[in-house]
């Protein structure tokens, strides 16, 4: 009897959360512009939508972090085309629906001349839609999964895709540590981790390895005593977990709470500090491959590591990495085109060749993805080591 009101309740104070949620953060400093998208004067808008709260906070939080570096280190160089580039960023919460309400008022509202985000796959599925809709460039950081530049030819990514990470993390499974028998562990209610629990199994069994067994979890998951039972009880040597680090963290204690000692192994997803203050040891000798090593970097690297560092006090991750990436790549295709109108600056982005990037050097392929190699990194004593990198 009571229930229903009170759901009630809960509704609008979600509601009142996610319009709030909705409110932006300027560019510190920057001149005022409001000259729309594609304007010949006044500040160069770049619209970033992140999940700047919520369960992966730490994707959006540490990209607009580096975004809005290299924004400012451009600007302080002169800008682009005699103009300030301008991050503006909204917050999606990790929610999808809040994804596509961002893409759309950083066109409307912003008027961005580009467009920076989402990290998570299922997001840039999202507000992707929306961006080649509208004609406006989008160029995903850090979203690996396939279908996110199948969208349009107006989207971008700055990062490797799913099917080149899950075969390299089967050939290291298979044949370095030399594993026959691995279980998966993959959330159902995200794309990427369906998408990359899939290009695991097809290379791990086309060298001649077995899935000894198959579970589930959905994002916001707690308990997940029931799966790793089965999978304790499947004789795996190792478990595939192509997840985000809340859940991932919290699989690793259970597996170690119910003495499952087998490593965990997974993708990109595992990247934040959290990863290693929810999971303490229990992940220690497990394995995950990711975009970036800061104890292996170029210099170009080694300068970003040290900069972020300076202004913001702890080191970035990979997706700072890819963050201050997607602006590098923006600006330079803006310079390229010698105008930030969204059309031109849709084929100087296509055209993206050789840019030395922080996460290495880029040229855009026909689908718009850049090739990139995967580093793949040793956890121990609560940390990543860089462990080996694959080429493309
Ligand atoms: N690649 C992940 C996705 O597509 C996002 C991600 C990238 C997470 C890098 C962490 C680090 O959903």
């Amino acid at each position: 009897m009571h229930r229903r009101p009170l759901l009630g309740l809960f509704v609008a104070l979600g509601l009142a959360v996610s319009a709030s949620a909705c409110k932006k953060k300027d560019e510190a400093g920057g001149s005022s512009s409001g000259s729309g998208s594609g304007a010949a004067s006044g500040d160069i808008v770049i619209g970033h939508y992140a999940s700047m709260t919520g369960n992966t906070a730490h994707f959006g939080q540490d990209t607009d972090k580096a975004a809005r570096l290299a924004a400012e280190q451009i600007n302080e160089a002169g800008g682009v085309l005699g103009r300030k580039l301008k991050i503006v960023t909204l917050d999606t919460r990790g929610d999808g629906a809040d994804a596509a309400n961002a893409v759309t008022r950083l066109i409307d509202v912003e008027k961005s001349t580009a467009i920076l985000g989402e990290v998570a796959s299922s997001l840039s599925l999202q507000g992707g839609p929306i961006a080649q809709r509208r004609k406006i460039p989008m160029v995903s950081p850090s979203s690996t999964n396939p279908k996110v530049t199948q969208i349009g030819d107006y989207v971008f990514r700055v990062c490797y895709i799913d099917p080149f990470q899950g075969k390299v993390m089967a050939q290291f499974a298979r044949t370095t540590l030399k594993l026959e028998k691995v279980a998966i562990l993959k959330d159902v209610k995200n794309d990427y981790s369906k998408g990359l629990a899939e290009a695991f199994q097809k290379a791990f069994t086309a060298l001649g390895g077995t899935i000894a067994v198959e579970q589930s979890y959905s994002a916001g998951d707690t308990d997940f005593s029931a799966q790793v039972t089965a999978i304790k009880g499947s004789a795996a040597q190792g478990i595939w977990v192509p997840g985000y680090y809340s859940e991932v963290a919290s699989i690793a204690r259970t597996a170690q709470r119910l003495g499952l000692k087998v490593p965990l192994l997974g993708g990109d997803g595992w990247d934040a500090p959290q990863l290693f203050t929810i999971a303490g040891d229990a992940l220690n000798g497990s394995y995950f491959s990711n975009h970036f090593a800061p104890d292996q970097a170029s210099p170009k690297a080694q300068k970003f590591v040290a900069d972020f560092t300076a202004k913001y006090g702890q080191a970035p991750t990979g997706l700072g990495a890819l963050g201050y990436d997607g602006v590098l790549v923006i600006a330079d295709a803006i310079k390229r085109a010698g105008s930030a109108e969204p059309a031109k600056l849709r084929d100087a982005l296509a055209a993206t060749k050789a840019l030395e990037a922080v996460t290495g050097t880029l040229t855009m392929d026909k689908e718009r993805n850049p090739e990139k190699s995967v580093v793949v990194l040793k956890i121990e004593g609560g940390k990543a080591k860089y462990e080996t990198l694959v080429q493309p």
